[in-house]
């Protein structure tokens, strides 16, 4: 078998983290005998300092010819300053909407290892394994109108337009119900129901689907308020296992979820629902310790193994990386996000590498 696989590294960490993910994902395909040919591709930051756009035409094209897609990260400061229009995180949004990406998986697991890693109590995370199905085409980051206008009295009036029909809801209810199948079968569905009439809709319809499709009988589906999950989360998150929810709560509570994990330089991420898949570690591209060799790949190697499990039908490879992951941050080697006393830290590099030395070992 070959593969093509559109990598795209991007700005700020995303070329340090792209370059660990590339090299787990070589070493694994000669392990088990298919090829990958990797086409490069500049986004973001990158590709408004070289094209004047944040995604070009041309690898637009290269990711929708490809077999999967593997994202680095997006942004940063020096471009702060654009108008949205042009703005790096652009290049994220259109590649979501232009490969029909409507389903986010964020896997959020606590490694063992890491279960003092965290902020919170160690009582309070151990044992989370919960996986964030986010709506990733859909509600306010792409509903219209939208946009700031100026009123006559010389004050302006800004607009953004949370939407969702039918249709997508019960897509994305469906890409949760399915994952449910798979794990501990209970799906918690998070709105706002109280207040916003588009979520009383997505409420409605989630149940529907849940009493219409039989398979779907032995899952447990639950309705919880934005809010009060946002408190659940770091009350008691052994309490979730599948959670799904809009584009713009599960953005946010996505980021709160990776806190269990201990860092966000932990979460991969699996985005679905087209012809081609795309895998990002969660993290943005953490300017602040660009270049440093600091940053930890252990999001983007993670990341991918999802690929290779869900796009690559690979799954025997996937699991190897998962492993040596694990029998790593056992061993007690972290990258600075997530050090503890007595840890034996590491830089990007020598994390890459270590991983690949495990997955060597087998
Ligand atoms: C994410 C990010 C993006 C989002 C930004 C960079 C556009 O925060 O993937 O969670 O809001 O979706
Ligand atoms: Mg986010």
């Amino acid at each position: 078998m070959n593969y093509n696989i559109a990598v795209l590294p991007g700005d700020g960490i995303g070329p340090e983290v792209m370059g660990e993910g590339t090299a787990v994902l070589k070493q694994v395909a000669e392990l088990y005998g298919f090829t990958v040919n990797l086409e490069p591709g500049i986004v973001g930051g990158a590709s408004i300092d070289a094209h004047g756009k944040p995604l070009t035409d041309a690898v637009l094209n290269l990711t929708k010819q490809s077999d999967a897609v593997l994202l680095g990260a997006m942004g940063g400061p020096k471009w702060d300053g654009l108008d949205y229009s042009i703005r790096p995180e652009r290049a994220l949004l259109a590649l979501r909407q232009e490969l029909g990406l409507f389903a986010n998986l964020r896997p959020v697991k606590l490694f063992a290892a890491l279960a003092s890693a965290s902020t919170l109590k160690k009582e309070v995370v151990e044992g989370t394994d919960m996986l964030v199905v986010r709506e990733l085409t859909g509600g306010i980051y792409f509903g219209e109108p939208k946009g700031v206008t100026m009123l006559p009295d010389g004050t302006e009036r800004g607009v953004n337009t949370e939407v969702y029909t039918t249709p997508e809801i019960e897509r994305i209810a469906h890409v949760a119900f399915q994952a449910a199948l798979k794990r501990r079968k209970k799906v918690t569905s998070v709105d706002k129901a109280n207040v916003l009439e588009v979520t009383e809709l997505w409420r409605k319809v989630v149940t529907r689907v849940h009493k219409k499709e039989e398979g779907y009988a032995g899952i447990e589906l639950e309705h919880i308020l934005v809010d009060n999950c946002a408190m659940q989360l770091i009350r008691n998150p052994r309490q979730f296992d599948v959670v799904v929810t809009t584009n713009m709560f599960g953005d946010i509570l996505s980021d709160e979820a990776a806190m269990l994990t201990g860092s966000i330089g932990m979460l991969p991420s699996a985005s679905l629902g087209g012809k081609v898949g795309m895998y990002e570690p969660v993290h943005g591209s953490a300017p602040d310790i660009t270049g440093q060799d600091k940053a930890n790949p252990l999001a983007t190697i993670l990341s991918v193994a999802m690929m290779l499990r869900h796009s690559l039908d690979q799954g025997a490879a996937a699991d190897r990386i998962d492993k040596a992951v694990e029998v790593v941050l056992d061993e007690g080697y972290r990258t600075a996000d997530i050090q503890e006393p007595g840890c034996k830290l590491l830089g990007c590099k020598q994390m890459g590498q270590l991983v690949r030395d495990k997955i060597a070992k087998g």
